[in-house]
């Protein structure tokens, strides 16, 4: 047990002398025109719901196959237990990729988690989030793409 604290407080101070060049960046923040948003997709996860958002604009731009560009902000809302317990949010900028090392890029986006008052939230790390939907490379590391391209509004 000792060398097992002794091991803690040496990675404790390993991080603390050598801050990490790299994972501590995230500009995702919550859109601003949230009341413009529409809901596009919802899903049943059982213990959690969510309603996914998008601008408008961005759902067209899904439609017509095109990429989403830089400023495109995304937002899933999950709720439990009947009421609404956070926000994910992905948001998109220019080189925002190069924030984080080639392995953990997910393109330019950030993700962050938000409270339903729309503050930072950080009990889920980006991190997770980013190594979740770097298996969606092919769909520019979105889950909704499709929901987004059949969405008739
Ligand atoms: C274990 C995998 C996983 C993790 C971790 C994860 N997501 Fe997702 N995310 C998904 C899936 C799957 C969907 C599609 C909705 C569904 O199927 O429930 C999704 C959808 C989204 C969407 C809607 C746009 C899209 O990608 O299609 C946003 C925004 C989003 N997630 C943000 C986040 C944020 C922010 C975090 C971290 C705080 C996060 N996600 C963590 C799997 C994950």
């Amino acid at each position: 047990m000792l060398v097992h604290r002794v091991a803690l407080v040496a990675i404790a101070l390993l991080a603390c002398s050598f801050p990490p060049a790299f994972g501590q960046t995230n500009r995702a923040t919550f859109p601003k025109a949230f009341d413009r948003y529409v809901l596009y997709a919802t899903y049943d996860r059982g213990f959690a719901k969510e309603e996914a958002f998008a601008l408008p604009e961005t759902l067209a731009l899904a439609k017509a196959g095109k990429p989403l560009p830089p400023g495109t902000q995304l937002v899933l809302g999950i709720w439990r237990a009947r009421q609404l317990a956070e926000y994910f949010v992905m948001e998109k900028g220019v080189n925002w990729g190069a924030d984080f090392p080639a392995d953990v890029r997910t393109g330019d986006w950030h993700f962050q988690q938000f409270d339903t008052t729309r503050q930072v939230m950080r009990t889920a790390f980006a991190e997770r989030c980013q190594s979740c939907h770097s298996s969606q490379s092919r769909d520019d590391y979105l889950f909704t793409i499709d929901r987004m391209r059949t969405y008739i509004p």
